[in-house]
């Protein structure tokens, strides 16, 4: 594989920004090609059939650009299937359960974790939390939130943002955790929103997976050495919307950036 080829980050919609915008900072001659699936989010309440088509078919899409890598930035496809699905392809897939469980790790002992319904569900973080000899004390499934971001409804005083973040914080702070993992790779638009509810650590997973990426690239030769780094913007869904979120998070004007793909085909 050559080293100069891009490298693809994926999610079902805005979430993977969270990702590509450390990736962009730490990986700075890289070229990135983006592809947010926002025809079919969310991903967080589908079944894990559903989730390997879209798997599948993102996939197949970012490689037709010739990636050298992968960083499934979605933590419902981390959970559910990446280590099962990750052994058909022959470039690196990289996700974001483990560097997020590790950094959580790190800042506390009593860990709690916000995820899709599929990602709580699958267990993932939580088995990885308890398998550093931590304790994973409250899996949250948090199915309001992505709706939200993606909506653009972000604001700390939004009342239907304020509420959904109360209720789910309630069994983190019942359960005494010291750190809190965002494990859906969308969360992180919402912290300031989270930070002026409650005063916990928060792990943010989209930006912790960078250095697993950077560390597989690394050893096998695939870093560039030299060049200009770029970025491509792909969407399935509407592209003013993506535009319009996408460019205050990014905190880059994406108008004229981003193109369409059509993942599903
Ligand atoms: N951002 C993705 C995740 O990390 C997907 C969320 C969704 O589409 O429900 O889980």
């Amino acid at each position: 594989m050559n080293r100069n080829a891009p490298i693809g980050v994926f999610d079902s919609g805005l979430g993977g920004l969270t990702a590509l915008r450390q990736l962009q900072k730490d990986l700075p001659l890289e070229k990135f090609i983006y592809f947010g699936d926002t025809a079919r989010v969310p991903y967080g309440g589908r079944d894990k059939e559903t989730l390997r088509s879209f798997a599948q078919s993102d996939i197949a899409l970012l490689r037709s650009f010739g990636v050298k890598a992968i960083l499934v930035a979605c933590g419902t496809l981390s959970s559910v299937l990446l280590e099962e699905i990750r052994g058909d392809y022959d470039i690196p897939l990289v996700g974001v359960v483990k560097s997020a469980a590790a950094a959580a790790s790190e800042k506390g002992s009593r860990v709690a974790v916000w995820g899709t319904a599929a990602s709580i569900g699958s267990g993932a973080y939580a088995r990885e939390v308890e398998r550093l000899g931590k304790k994973a004390v409250s899996s949250v499934p948090c199915p309001k939130l992505v709706p939200l971001i993606e909506s653009g409804n972000t604001a700390p005083d939004h009342p239907e943002t304020k509420a959904a973040i109360a209720e789910y914080l309630a069994p983190v702070l019942l359960a005494q955790a010291d750190v809190l993992i965002l494990g859906c790779t969308h969360y992180p638009l919402l912290e300031e929103a989270i930070r002026a509810q409650a005063d916990i650590p928060l792990i943010n997973s989209g930006k912790e997976s960078v250095r697993s990426l950077k560390e597989t690239l690394a050893a096998q030769g695939l870093l560039r050495t030299d060049g200009e780094g770029s970025t491509r913007y792909f969407v399935s869904g509407d592209i003013e919307t993506f535009v319009k979120q996408g460019s205050l998070f990014m905190g880059e004007d994406l108008c004229g950036k981003v193109e369409y793909a059509d993942a599903g085909k």
